[in-house]
């Protein structure tokens, strides 16, 4: 999904950030560095036709991991405008092969998985999180009935109940936020959204069961996915991996209770957990308590960042713009009638404002910077042919920049979307929630979830910058989050 690496993260990767004993790690990795370079070699192919264009690199076995790092999507657009929609270059001894604009991006999501395979890329790192059975651990076919299942269990009545439950949950959470002050939204929005993901994705029983034990649990899991993870195998002897394993198996055991407790329930909640227990396999076999507990795992963790990342943008978009936030509240006015009661799913719908402003900070901050594939046989996309053993890349952040395609692209302006030519413009142009076979079956369930929070939000609050200060981008993690992300807030006045 993304590819950051910074000369911190590379200290990170060489293991000099995560282990006790920094020489046994520092041989190890290199070692294996050694061993994937010989390896890369070997399984890239020499392939008929013209290879796409190199950035050169003078920095053995690096490359341009230092420069991509520090600054990626300046680097990506820097690259399109020098060598076009596809081009590739080295960092940490792999190639990676980046496909810019709509129509380049049409072959990752036409693709099939035999050919641009997404387990040799993921697994890796989310495996030993989700565990066996799930996701990238089994062939892709199986995935897709998987996926089906979820979206079978996401659908608008249950939606329609989320709504209620999720504005709940946000007006628990922020009574501790009193009347003023100055607060961490990225804080404040991923406890929140570990909450309601929690209730409306798993079921009250797990909610129930949500207390800080688990959040730690949580926590650890989410530390697995790291750049160190990412790079070396989950059995070498770091404080992560091993904190993510057992983190994992107490889950999976807390989730097992309470599976075994809903199948012997006569009365069972209708919600995701119970779509799961009634679902079958095309071949007539059940989920298995194990898939059931790694399927909701990888429901909560696939929401917890993006939904996260995504609503604390928007919030900092709207603190910034103060004419738009006044239209957002005048919108929820007119939609939900001067006396704002609780806002319901067909209300959230016609919030077409708020739906614009969360697809737009989508388009400028897309929390998936990089969706990625390994390439397992030559691949032939305008006029070139991509080697097997390339890493073939799609960048949603950096195709939602693109000068040609985007007028005024650095701008925050979610009235753009009213004009149906941007709306329609080519399919690949915004990609925030991926195409194709991998597609996220999570988009509706992230608006319902973010569009009800924000109109608490925005219903109770008056939003501010401190001091002028819009948040940096920090791309030193995985998922791009906003750096130093306080917020001033005070109550609306009527
Ligand atoms: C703002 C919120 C979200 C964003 C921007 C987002 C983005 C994405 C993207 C870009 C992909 C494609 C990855 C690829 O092609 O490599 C994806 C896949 C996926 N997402 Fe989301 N997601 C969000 C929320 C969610 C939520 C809430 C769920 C679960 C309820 C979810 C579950 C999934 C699943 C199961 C996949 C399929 C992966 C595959 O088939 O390989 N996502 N998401």
């Amino acid at each position: 999904m993304f590819v950051d690496s910074t000369l911190e993260q590379f200290q990170e990767t060489l293991g000099l950030a995560d282990v006790s004993s920094g020489t046994v790690a520092l041989v190890t990795t290199t070692l294996l560095l050694s061993a994937a370079l010989a390896y890369r070699k070997l399984t890239e192919e020499k392939v008929e036709g013209k290879i796409p264009p190199v950035i050169p690199s003078t920095i053995p076995f690096l490359g341009h991991a230092v420069s991509f790092g520090s600054s990626p999507i300046e680097f990506l657009l820097a690259a399109y405008e020098k060598y076009g929609p596809v081009f590739s270059f080295t960092m940490v001894g792999k190639t990676f092969t980046y496909l810019v604009g709509s129509e380049a991006s049409a072959l990752m999501f036409n693709s099939k998985n035999e050919n641009l395979n997404a387990e040799e890329v993921y697994s890796r790192l989310v495996t030993p999180v989700f565990g066996k059975g799930v996701a990238y651990d089994i062939p892709n076919s199986i995935f897709l009935e998987q996926k089906k299942m979820f979206k079978t269990g996401l659908n608008i009545a249950r939606f329609r109940e989320h709504v209620h439950i999720i504005e709940n949950e946000t007006k628990d959470y922020f009574k501790r936020w009193g009347t003023n002050g100055t607060n961490d939204l990225f804080v404040a929005l991923s406890e929140l959204i570990i909450l309601t993901a929690s209730h409306c994705l798993h079921g009250r029983e797990i909610r129930e069961r949500l207390d800080e034990h688990i959040a730690q649990l949580y926590a650890d899991l989410d530390g697995g996915f790291t750049h160190l993870a990412w790079l070396l195998p989950g059995w070498l002897p770091f404080p992560s991996f091993r904190k993510r394993d057992k983190a994992q198996k107490e889950m999976k055991q807390i989730f097992h209770e309470i599976i075994q407790k809903r199948r012997a329930n006569p009365n069972p909640d209708d919600d995701m957990l119970q779509t799961l227990i009634d679902a079958k396999y095309k071949s007539g076999r059940s989920l298995s308590d194990e898939e059931i507990s790694g399927m909701l795992i990888g429901l909560l963790l696939a929401g917890q960042h993006t939904s996260s990342t995504t609503s604390t943008w928007m919030g900092f978009f709207l603190a910034k713009d103060k004419e738009l936030q006044k239209r957002v509240y005048e919108e929820q006015l007119r939609v939900c009638g001067e006396g704002l009661a609780p806002v319901d799913y067909d209300q959230l719908k016609d919030m077409q404002l708020l739906d614009r402003c969360l697809k737009e900070t989508l388009r400028l901050r897309p929390p998936i910077m990089t969706m990625m594939r390994m390439c397992k046989t030559p691949q032939n996309i305008l006029g070139y042919t991509i080697p097997p053993g390339h890493q073939v890349c799609v960048s949603p952040t950096t195709n939602h920049r693109l000068p040609d395609t985007w007028k005024d692209f650095d701008k925050f302006l979610p009235d753009r979307f009213i004009d149906p030519e941007v709306a329609n413009s080519e399919k690949f142009a915004y990609i925030p929630f991926g195409a194709g076979r991998h597609r996220c079956i999570g988009e509706s369930f992230a608006y319902v979830q973010i569009k009800t929070i924000f109109s608490y939000l925005i219903r109770k609050y008056e939003f501010d910058l401190v001091d002028d200060y819009f948040p940096e981008v920090n791309v030193s993690t995985m998922i791009h989050t906003p750096s130093k992300p306080l917020i001033r807030y005070q109550l609306r006045k009527p």
